[in-house]
């Protein structure tokens, strides 16, 4: 079983540890203000090979390379200038910017799956002073078996991982709660690869100009990696219900009443005030703990698409599309 390490009560400690066990080339899970990251050298190969293993993910997708700053991120890839406002503006922060890695960067292909760009986020707090101590950019996916519920804490983490990796960094759930938002310069234009934990509206505000959105069907070519069925509970799931049954698990949204809530298997309530960053951070956990109640689908009230609301859908309609 891994080792959980407080890092609010021992952070020298778990840097020490941390650098420790990723020196030797073995992924630890570490606590982000998005989600928790099964990270590992990122100039390693053997230790990138290793993410992938303990995930289980069935093929090599790039992952996202966490840097302790800008600095340190133009070391290893090239900022046009939009992508260095928007670094300038919003790291440490949810936001992961696709960029042309520089010649000759030490960033591993297998990062990289082959590709000539690199997914930098310099995320806030703990997960930045680390990657500073051990000096190395990290490549992190989130810290669950591939196509699971991403995980917020670190039970999420010891209940799905604990066997298969030694350190896990503890520092209570996650503020966020969700992806970080993916963005890429292409032709002039800023393309909005994934919706996550910073709102798109944000971005636009800063970058001055519009975010172009995938099409859905198309949005698996647009950011390797996504598939459509991700995301996934054991139950299966239901969006937009008004209604639940005695056999559902509802959650719900906001403070209008839901019909038959009296009899589900269980009720959660993202936000009862309609708070879309309280929902976002309460997302993971609570799917968590519908799936647990032996519900055979988890029912969700409708939430509006805007702001946060845009990363929440977009991994509720994952989580709801047919399994592979
Ligand atoms: O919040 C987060 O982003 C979390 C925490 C741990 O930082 N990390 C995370 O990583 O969600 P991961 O591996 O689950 O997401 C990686 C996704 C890929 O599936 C792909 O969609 C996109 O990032 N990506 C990474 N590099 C890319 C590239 N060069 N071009 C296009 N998409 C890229
Ligand atoms: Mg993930």
């Amino acid at each position: 079983m891994a080792e959980i390490i407080d890092i609010t009560a021992n952070k020298e400690q778990a840097i020490e540890a941390a650098c420790k066990v990723l020196g030797e080339g073995l992924p630890i899970a570490i606590p982000t203000e998005t989600v928790y990251g099964l990270a590992a050298d990122a100039t390693n190969p053997a230790a990138i090979a290793r993410i992938y293993e303990t995930k289980g993910r069935p093929q090599f997708n790039p992952l996202i390379c966490h840097m302790a700053d800008l600095a340190m991120a133009e070391q290893y890839a090239d900022f046009d200038p939009v992508s260095r406002t928007l670094a300038e503006a919003f790291w440490p922060g949810p936001l992961t910017i696709v960029v042309p890695l520089k010649g000759g960067s030490a960033i591993h292909a297998l990062a990289t799956a082959g590709l000539d760009t690199v997914g930098i986020r310099v995320p806030k707090g703990f997960a930045g002073e680390l990657i500073r101590a051990f000096g190395h950019p990290l490549a992190a996916p989130s810290a669950n078996t591939s196509g699971k519920i991403s995980a917020t804490s670190a039970d999420h983490v010891a209940a799905d991982l604990g066997e298969k990796i030694r350190l896990i960094l503890d520092s209570g759930a996650s503020d966020v709660g969700v992806e970080s938002t993916i963005v890429k310069v292409e032709d002039g234009k800023l393309r909005l690869l994934r919706p996550g934990g910073l709102p798109a509206v944000e971005i636009e505000r800063v970058a001055g100009m519009k975010l172009v959105r995938p099409k859905k069907a198309s949005a698996a070519i647009e950011a390797p990696g996504m598939m459509a069925s991700h995301y996934a509970p054991g139950a299966h799931v239901r969006l937009d219900a008004t209604d639940v049954s005695d056999s559902e698990a509802l959650i719900s949204f906001g403070p209008a009443p839901v019909a038959g809530s009296q009899s589900a298997r269980i009720v959660l309530n993202l936000s009862e005030t309609g708070d879309l960053s309280e929902a976002a951070a309460n997302l993971f956990d609570y799917m968590k703990r519908a799936d647990a109640s032996g519900a055979t689908t988890i029912a969700f009230s409708a939430i509006p698409d805007e702001g946060l609301g845009e990363a929440i859908n977009d991994r509720l309609r994952r989580a709801a599309a047919p399994r592979e």
